[in-house]
């Protein structure tokens, strides 16, 4: 098997052993066009899920609707992208948002597990579908989340947000309350290590993963590629290979989650790949779902 190196360049240009560039923006990323094209090619002819998961948009006027949230999400990001004067996080993007978004409406769950509400971009995306799906709470579990309603409330003040409960908490200290109305949609989005010594997969999988059977969970930040893919990755990403034959790079995380996966033999699929089926191009797209076994 050929073996690519990576590295990050002080100028911020992922490049490639074999002379394939990538700009990268603010940061390490992901994206190799290359590979993604290679990723989408392995997919469609391995045996995956082959359900539609955002069927109910493949009219013209669900098509319709989608561009519209899509310019929605872009406004969104590019004011994010203002008020953080950079892009928050290099694997989040509009469409990443409008993929969130897509889950929430097509799953109509009643509550919102979001692991990891940062800068709070995916908050916006979650409880603006949570408001259309009347029930619907998002409750966001961070050790310091920002203030939601009053983020929004400066920044956002003209949309119209859903139910959002915050718990100040240190993940691996958090339980699911049995009082969490199902069907539940959980998003990953808080890395092992990302306070020092606390490894958030292990207690998912202990904890929250086998109270959230069949219930569906969207992990981000997994690129998800070919299994031929580089084997070296830059700090700090790391690399598992899915026993569909498919290789995740992401953070820490990855490499438990992966083995949990392997060992239940959890199929999962890609939203962005959904989208794409819509249509829309399948541009910078890091998340995978699965349901809970
Ligand atoms: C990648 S950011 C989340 C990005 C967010 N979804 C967004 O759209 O901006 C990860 C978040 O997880 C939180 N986090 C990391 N480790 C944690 C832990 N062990 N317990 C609680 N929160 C944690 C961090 O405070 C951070 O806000």
């Amino acid at each position: 098997m050929e073996v690519h190196r990576i590295s990050i360049r002080s100028d911020e240009t992922l490049s490639v052993e074999d002379g394939e560039q990538a700009s990268i923006g603010g940061g390490p990323h992901l994206i190799r066009d290359g590979w993604r094209a290679r990723s989408r090619l392995a997919i469609m002819s391995s045996k995956r899920i082959s359900t539609m998961h955002f069927s109910q948009f493949s009219s013209p006027q669900g098509r319709h609707l989608i561009s519209e949230k899509l310019e929605g999400f872009n406004n969104i990001y590019t004011e994010l992208e203002n008020i953080y004067d950079k892009r928050p996080f290099d694997q989040q993007s509009a469409a990443s948002l409008l993929q969130l978004w897509l889950l929430v409406m097509s799953g109509k769950p009643m509550s919102i597990f979001e692991l990891g509400t940062g800068s709070r971009a995916s908050t916006i995306a979650l409880a603006l579908a949570a408001a259309e799906v009347p029930g619907c709470t998002v409750y966001g579990v961070d050790i310091a989340p920002r203030d939601f309603r009053g983020f929004t409330a400066s920044h956002f003040p003209t949309l119209q947000f859903g139910s959002v409960v915050d718990k100040a908490v240190e993940a691996t200290t958090f339980a699911i309350p049995d009082e969490w109305e199902r069907p539940i949609l959980m998003f990953y989005d808080a890395h092992d290590g990302g306070l020092p010594g606390k490894i958030i997969s292990r207690h998912a999988i202990s904890s929250w993963f086998p109270k959230l059977s069949g219930q569906t969970v969207v992990i981000h930040d997994c690129l998800v590629l070919p299994n031929d893919a580089p084997t070296e990755y830059p700090s700090p990403y790391h690399g598992a290979i899915h026993w569909s034959g498919q290789k995740i790079i992401g953070f820490a995380e990855v490499g438990p989650l992966m083995e949990w996966m392997n060992r239940e033999r959890i199929e999962f699929w890609q939203p962005g790949e959904e989208l794409a089926k819509l249509g829309f191009p399948m541009a910078e797209s890091y998340l995978i779902a699965f349901t809970a076994p």
